[in-house]
């Protein structure tokens, strides 16, 4: 079973598919974590995050086995992983890592902004996770501030609306819904009652199909 998760910055997407794939014992992978690794490498090297040429040799090399996720959620790595995922270049880059992912057996829930639209069409369940621009601000702020670092609200919410108009700007792969996917608002959830809201969607699309 491969399930897609997809939606703007800070939605819940990467909490939410960690605890479904849990729950069915399948995969994970938190693909914004490649896209910020990419743009970490092109920093630390000491260049432009549009420096197409470096931001496609370090997508090439990419390792995500020495993901140090910590340093990859950094907030000053989110603005520049947006800038290197517009570059088409890239996001060709790891696609075969990405569908390699989701073909692994027994399955996968992989998380990003074009899971259903790109990497995994023929996902058995897409859900669009989304939530109020002012909540996914709170949120990220309440999950920096658990990694202990300080952050005002309004930087956070600045650069959150900043990148989800630059993920849906763009002509490669942009942050959309695919027309299969379910939508999921959970402004008004918390992360237990966003897990039952998800198992629902995918309870009933499983068993939509067998009847089908
Ligand atoms: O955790 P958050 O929602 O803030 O971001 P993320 O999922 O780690 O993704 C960081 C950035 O990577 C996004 O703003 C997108 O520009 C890019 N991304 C993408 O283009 N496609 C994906 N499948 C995943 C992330």
């Amino acid at each position: 079973m491969i399930i897609a998760i997809d939606g703007p910055a800070a939605s819940g997407k990467g909490t939410l598919a960690r605890r479904i794939a849990a729950h069915y014992g399948l995969h994970h992978l938190d693909t914004g974590l490649l896209y910020r690794a990419v743009a970490k490498a092109v920093l630390d090297a000491g260049y432009p995050a549009d420096d197409v040429a470096r931001a496609s040799a370090a997508a090439a090399a990419i390792d995500p086995e020495k993901f140090d996720e910590n340093a990859l959620k950094a907030h000053a790595v989110s603005e520049a992983s947006s800038v290197v995922a517009a570059i088409p270049q890239v996001r060709k880059a790891l696609l075969d890592y990405q569908r390699a992912f989701a073909a692994r057996p027994p399955g996968a829930v992989l998380d990003g902004r074009d899971i259903g639209t790109v990497i995994a069409p023929g996902a058995d369940v897409k859900l669009f996770v989304t939530a109020s621009p002012q909540i996914r601000a709170a949120r990220r702020v309440a999950e920096l501030k658990a990694r202990g670092v300080a952050a005002d609200e309004r930087d956070v919410l600045a650069d959150l609306l900043r990148r989800d108009e630059r993920d849906s700007a763009r002509a490669a792969a942009p942050l959309k819904p695919a027309p299969d996917a379910h939508l999921l608002d959970t402004t008004l959830l918390d992360i237990d009652a966003a897990f039952r809201a998800a198992v629902a969607i995918i309870e009933a699309a499983r068993t939509g199909r067998k009847r089908g």
